[in-house]
């Protein structure tokens, strides 16, 4: 049986100087792909609501749907950390609500972590699921769910303040004990300064090459996002591809060419006979 990446696999990496790679997935499937391609961890993240459920935004997605897609994930992987996304509200009320949820991902979805968004205003919830035994991954930076605090997916942590505000953030979750951090759209030389004075691994997703490991939505990477943001490389052009394809479907039904032969089943002549004449 192969050997299942966990929180202290990627602890180490740090140490080792390894980059750790992280994705997401919201199937069994695409789970699948990634697990036998050697990546480090999967995220089901809330992007979900974007990428698979075709919201504006990541604020619609439920607890429901996020467990459900975890459940499915989980199904496809038998190497990789899989991190469940803890969506909108689900673990900002209090402490006893962050800890039910998050116990949710691991009991009902398989899910090995949980992954919040925030920074010292969580730290307190973070705390409580990690002293029950649920890893927890930090989110800061861009944080989409406060989306509408922001005013808009933009780089984060510009001046003064707000880069040492991302500083406080990242040594306040290490404290309260998350196995790694997110850094979101972020500039390369903030990121750097983080991931030099926290201990544990940041995974950089937008913020420059200096990160201890790097994450993009997979969806993204493949091309079948219409519009991505400047920090994605294409690494493939599914979309164009899928669209290649189903339109040769269609042209070839109406021109009569699907279903050939070759993709049909055949009958004895006498059976046909037989019920023409009942
Ligand atoms: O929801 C998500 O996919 C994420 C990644 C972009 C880090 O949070």
């Amino acid at each position: 049986m192969e050997e299942r990446i966990t929180i202290k696999t990627i602890i180490e990496k740090k140490a080792k100087q390894e980059k750790i790679t992280m994705l997401t997935a919201y199937d069994f499937f695409i789970a699948g792909i990634i697990d036998r391609s050697e990546i480090d961890i999967i995220l089901v993240g809330d992007s979900l609501g974007m990428v698979v459920l075709g919201y504006d935004d990541t604020l619609k997605v439920t607890l429901d749907d996020m467990l459900y897609h975890t459940r499915a994930v989980s199904g496809g992987v038998k190497k990789c950390l899989v991190v469940g996304d803890m969506p909108f509200l689900t673990y900002h009320l209090d402490k006893k609500q962050a800890l039910k949820n998050a116990g949710r991902f691991i009991q009902e979805a398989g899910a090995q972590a949980v992954k919040v968004e925030g920074g010292v205003e969580v730290a307190k919830k973070v705390k409580k699921i990690v002293n029950a035994g649920i890893p927890v991954m930090g989110h800061i930076g861009l944080t989409p769910q406060s989306i509408h605090q922001l005013g808009g997916y933009k780089v984060q942590g510009k001046d003064v303040e707000k880069a040492r505000k991302l500083l406080d953030d990242a040594k306040a979750l290490e404290e309260a004990g998350v196995f790694s951090i997110v850094l979101e759209c972020i500039p390369s030389e903030l990121s750097k300064v983080i991931t030099k004075e926290v201990n544990i691994p940041t995974i950089g997703i937008g913020a420059g090459p200096y990160c201890d490991g790097q994450v993009l939505v997979t969806n993204d990477l493949l091309g079948l996002t219409e519009k991505v943001a400047k920090f994605v490389k294409l690494y493939a052009h599914l979309g164009i591809n899928i669209e290649g394809a189903i339109k040769s479907f269609r042209d070839e039904v109406k021109d009569g060419d699907f279903p050939s032969e070759s993709h049909s089943y055949s009958i004895e002549q006498s059976v046909i006979e037989q019920i023409k004449k009942d």
